[in-house]
């Protein structure tokens, strides 16, 4: 199965990106060296999104907990974030595509943060793809961020405490706008979910699979897509209401 096989992907996948540090551990080079092949999977399946189908694809790129690693491998991942934006703003602007990055900015160096809202306002008219980075990002984070958000409205008598529903909390995190995921995917054989999307991935179908994040490849990212299709989602309905 190729990519040209697969006609009409999900509307939005969401990639918990993982195995990186293990793929380069298993091949004796230094971790960092995952998440330097890393960002090469990171390309090809952006590329590959627009003719699948998907509208959305929400990447999980450096979560909340990871600045607890070694100093050096966040700042090699910091320096890769530079890089792939400086390398790639060009073509993924030529490409449709809007950038947006989720989760908490002030944690990131001021030079970052700068790169990364050029990006967002350079792409923000873009329509083919909407890309979405997690960067420092953490979803129960997210949700206190949103939930303090509401409550201030609330205490400034904007709005009234039932008027926080299931939309009002959606538009007070970081995704404000854009939709739900219908399928989020984690490489390298873990079965978690590791605090990403709690809120949005409420109703989303699940893949694990075995490979790698360096090491996924866009026939594999097909492969997923195909399969994805062929289930029923049914979201608490059974299949004769559907
Ligand atoms: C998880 O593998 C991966 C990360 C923490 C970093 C992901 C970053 C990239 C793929 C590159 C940069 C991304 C963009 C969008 C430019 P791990 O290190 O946790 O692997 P392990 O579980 O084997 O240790």
């Amino acid at each position: 199965m190729t990519s040209s096989e697969v006609r009409q992907g999900p509307p939005h996948v969401a990639i918990i990106m993982d195995g990186n540090g293990r793929w380069a551990e298993a091949r004796g080079r230094p971790r960092t060296d995952g998440h330097h092949r890393g960002v090469e999977r990171v390309r090809e399946i952006v590329k590959a999104c627009p003719e699948l189908g998907i509208k959305t694809l929400t990447l999980f790129a450096f979560s909340s907990e990871n600045w607890n690693r070694p100093n050096y491998e966040v700042k090699v991942l910091m320096s890769l974030f530079r890089r792939y934006i400086v390398r790639e703003v060009d073509e993924l602007d030529t490409m449709d595509v809007r950038v947006r990055f989720i989760g908490d900015r002030t944690r990131l160096p001021r030079d970052l943060r700068r790169m990364m809202s050029q990006m967002e306002e350079r792409t923000a008219a873009n329509a083919r793809l909407t890309l979405q980075v997690a960067v420092s990002y953490g979803a129960r984070d997210e949700i206190v961020h949103g939930m303090r958000h509401l409550a201030q409205q609330v205490a400034e008598g904007r709005i009234t405490p039932d008027q926080i529903d299931a939309d009002a909390v959606s538009g007070a995190l970081f995704t404000a706008g854009v939709d739900d995921p219908d399928l989020v995917i984690r490489t390298s054989g873990e079965m978690r979910i590791s605090n990403f999307l709690l809120w949005q991935a409420a109703y989303a179908e699940f893949a694990f699979v075995d490979e790698c994040w360096p090491d996924f490849t866009a026939d594999h990212f097909a492969d997923v897509l195909r399969s994805f299709g062929q289930r029923e989602r049914r979201f608490g309905k059974i299949s004769a209401q559907l």
